[in-house]
């Protein structure tokens, strides 16, 4: 992990872990944890699990969430927040070839991700531009290049946040709030979430208890040499704020320089590594409606397990 973050987000993982003994997630990305988030894509994909549900459901709402794209649009901005490998981009793409010039704009923490994103696409579709922006958006910052790019004539912009990223943020409405930022009125956000029947908290338990999730999770801390083993994970429902929460238990004293401080933690101890807000079908709409985005349209498939929903900004919260 050491020479991956750059030396303010080793500041705010020092932060973190020193204050609110949190590892946050999106760091895992930046170092080798990209690798382990490949990892549990490809399986999910193959295996046909719940990643497969929502791409799936995306593929078949294609024609209707991108019905704007007409005669009148030359170029098709497709903005992917929180890219990770590109694929679920596929059909997307796919969709849009003959339609319009697409330019393919993946936002994500992560450099690896994004050059990962680039490869897989660019083999496939090699007349799409793409703009590759290196953004935190937990930063909370109007993302000035974005806003150029999407306020051109005869354009159509669409948003993407996919892959169930909604729910690992602790703060779900800030980050819609902030992509809301980015956006102007005509443009799209579609997002690809899970939804759950939060009675049903056991099910999920067992999805986040595996070798690959627990690698994935822990890969900030074993970047910087502190030996977390699977024996030290667990997985919890926190009821009240209806969350999975990932965590370890120090089976002994353990200490992580980061940063040139020491930061030391006892046995027994618990270190926060990765939260999954889980939404029912209502939240989720309420979610969108607070913070000012109309819906459109939403859909969930047959199990109920995932959904897809295409929101506009509007100034109007209900
Ligand atoms: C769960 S993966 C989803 C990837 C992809 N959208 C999909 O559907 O397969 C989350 C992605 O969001 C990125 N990410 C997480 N937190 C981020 C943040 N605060 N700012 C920018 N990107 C972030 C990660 O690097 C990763 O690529």
């Amino acid at each position: 992990m050491r020479g991956y973050l750059n030396e303010n987000q080793e500041l705010e993982l020092l932060s973190a872990l020193d204050s609110r003994a949190v590892s946050p997630l999106k760091f895992a990305y930046v170092g080798d944890g990209y690798r382990r988030w490949i990892e549990i894509a490809e399986k999910s994909r193959s295996e046909h699990s719940i990643q497969f549900e929502e791409n799936l459901l995306k593929t078949e709402s294609l024609p209707y969430m991108l019905r704007e794209v007409d005669s009148d649009v030359d170029t098709v901005n497709i903005v992917d927040f929180g890219c990770g490998d590109g694929i679920p981009m596929i059909p997307v793409l796919e969709f849009l070839r003959t339609k319009a010039t697409v330019r393919y704009i993946p936002v994500d923490i992560s450099p690896k991700m994004l050059d990962e994103a680039e490869k897989n696409l660019t083999e496939r579709f090699p007349d799409v531009q793409i703009i590759k922006v290196l953004f935190d958006f937990e930063k909370g910052e109007i993302l000035e290049q974005i806003l150029k790019l999407t306020k051109e004539k005869r354009t159509k912009n669409y948003f993407f946040l996919l892959g169930n990223t909604l729910g690992n943020f602790e703060n779900t409405e800030k980050i819609l709030t902030d992509i809301k930022l980015s956006m102007f009125p005509n443009d799209t956000l579609i997002i690809g979430n899970q939804i759950s029947n939060l009675l049903a908290s056991q099910k999920f338990i067992e999805y986040y208890r595996t070798e690959e999730v627990f690698n994935l999770v822990s890969a900030t801390l074993k970047g910087y040499d502190m030996d977390c083993s699977f024996e030290e994970y667990s997985v919890r429902w926190n009821r009240n704020l209806k969350q999975i929460e990932m965590v370890l238990t120090m089976n002994s004293d353990k200490a992580i320089n980061i940063a040139g401080h020491r930061v030391e933690f006892e046995k027994g101890e618990e270190i926060l590594l990765a939260i999954s807000k889980k939404f029912a079908e209502e939240t989720i709409v309420e979610t969108f409606n607070n913070i000012g985005f109309r819906i459109d349209f939403f859909t969930a498939n047959k199990r109920k397990n995932a959904c897809i929903v295409s929101v506009t900004p509007t100034r109007y919260k209900s």
